[in-house]
């Protein structure tokens, strides 16, 4: 018989002692440390059945026999989820899909599922499974019907019992599934409370090993906290191939963002809009992030090219300067670092001879997205100096760069896709760094300006023609 060993782990990140600890000394959250029977059990939920063809007798399997003839990958039936995804599905992979309650994850997938174009010949079953132990059936059903989904793949399972979603699986071997959520399954094998380590851990397990067997995908559901991390156990984000979160801006765009993928870059991002009738993908998302205005500009705005995976898109940052309310300067900038706003106002301060240092700074990007690239620097540094000059920012130009310590603009990647977006998007003039070889082509365009500093820059900029 197994040795039962008594150890504590932490309810919220899995963290294992030997003693009982009032303070987890991993994710530092009090009281969560529960004590658990640690029996051969659960470590083994994960091992299923592995077979495959051209095994060798050492149960290892040549490199070259590996036989990857089957597509190993199928389209979800939007465009923004493949891309993020890395090309579409990968058969056999395991997908978390987080996001805060209410902001369409169960929309999201029903979606999918409905437009999914899993197998392109008739032999393969292409089935797909939507569990569900949070949702009645004729809840999902309503969801359908408003989506408009009438697709005669889709098979509904209203369960929260391992065991019997193992067996609805083997049943019907569906090769896409849904578990919506990950936090309602329960296993009698490992405790009874749901949404606990033990339980993520061991009903996971199973049934990521159950889709590898059958080389099914799955996507898991799981509810995030107010501040982004998975609610109870963030152990699971540990045994899935691809974490994606879905997330919105104040203006109402959802994104769909990778932040862990072993089968493509995480950098993509996918936009959606919550309509009447389900999510619909933002196709171009270039004039979301910039404010029409037929006068002209008010101070304190300037345009940048920024980079989102693949895509470029044009944004507008806006900064705002009132004299600091207490003695000293404070920076409100929840889009973009406060560190980077404080370093561009030093810089400005520095060369252009404004002061900065007895205002408070306000920073804002329209649309709500998080910026965080180094080529925005230099539209940043034009929106603080336009602020605090009152000089409006010229309407039909934009900006790209980094700034030094020193105030020299410097060379940012991807400046031709940058400035091919701004001339699609209808601005004539163009700043930033000095041209580098490389970029001939568009200089073609003429409406590139390359400056070698700050100064420089905004004198090419704000002064009248
Ligand atoms: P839901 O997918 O249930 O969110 P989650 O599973 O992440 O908790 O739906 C989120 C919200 O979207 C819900 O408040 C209603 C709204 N909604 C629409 O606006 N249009 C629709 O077509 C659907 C299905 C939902
Ligand atoms: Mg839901």
């Amino acid at each position: 018989m197994a040795k039962k060993k008594i150890v504590f782990e932490c309810i919220e990140c899995g963290h294992q002692d030997p003693k009982w600890l009032g303070r987890c000394p991993s994710c530092g959250g009090w009281n969560t440390m529960e004590q658990i029977t640690r029996s051969s059990v659960a470590c083994n939920a994960a091992t299923g059945n592995h077979e495959s063809p051209g095994l060798s007798s050492k149960g290892t399997i040549m490199l070259q026999n590996i036989d990857i003839s089957e597509v190993p990958r199928f389209s979800s039936g939007f465009a923004e989820v493949d891309r993020v995804l890395g090309g579409g599905i990968m058969r056999g992979s395991a997908i978390l899909l987080g996001g805060e309650p209410g902001i369409g994850k169960s929309t999201l997938m029903m979606q999918i599922a409905g437009s999914a174009r899993i197998t392109n010949n008739s032999t393969e079953s292409g089935k797909i499974l939507y569990i569900s132990g949070e949702e009645s059936a004729s809840q999902l059903k309503m969801r359908a019907n408003r989506l408009n989904i009438n697709s005669s793949n889709i098979e509904i399972l209203i369960e929260s019992d391992l065991g019997r979603i193992l067996d609805a699986l083997d049943k019907s071997k569906p090769k896409l599934i849904v578990m919506d959520s990950i936090q309602t399954v329960v296993s009698e094998e490992a405790g009874k409370v749901p949404g606990t380590v033990n339980q993520v851990k061991f009903c996971g397990h199973s049934l990521i090993s159950w889709s590898k067997n059958n080389n099914a995908a799955i996507f898991f559901i799981a509810h995030v906290t107010k501040e982004g991390v998975i609610a109870g156990p963030k152990i699971v984000e540990h045994m899935v191939d691809t974490v994606l979160y879905f997330d919105h801006s104040n203006s109402g765009i959802r994104f769909v963002r990778a932040a862990k993928n072993r089968f493509g870059s995480v950098d993509e991002l996918g936009l959606f809009t919550m309509e009447a009738s389900g999510l619909k993908e933002v196709k171009d998302p270039s004039t979301l992030f910039l404010i029409q205005r037929n006068d002209g500009m008010p101070p304190g705005i300037a345009a940048v090219p920024v980079f989102e995976g693949s895509r470029a898109l044009m944004v507008e940052i806006q900064a705002l300067t009132v004299p600091a309310k207490s003695g000293f300067s404070r920076i409100y900038s929840d889009r973009i670092d406060n560190n980077r706003v404080s370093r561009i106002a030093a810089v400005l301060e520095k060369n252009m001879s404004l002061r900065f240092s007895d205002q408070d700074i306000y920073v804002n990007v329209a649309g709500g997205m998080k910026l965080n690239e180094v080529g925005i620097e230099l539209a940043l540094a034009c929106a603080l100096y336009s602020a605090r000059t009152n000089i409006p920012f010229p309407k039909e130009t934009a900006v790209a760069g980094e700034i030094s310590l020193a105030g020299e603009i410097r060379p940012t990647a991807h400046m031709e896709r940058r400035i091919k977006t701004a001339v699609e998007m209808g601005f004539k003039k163009f700043i930033g760094p000095n041209p580098v070889e490389t970029m001939h082509a568009t200089s073609k365009n003429r409406i590139y300006t390359g400056s070698k500093n700050i100064s420089e820059s905004i004198k090419l900029i704000f002064s009248k023609p």
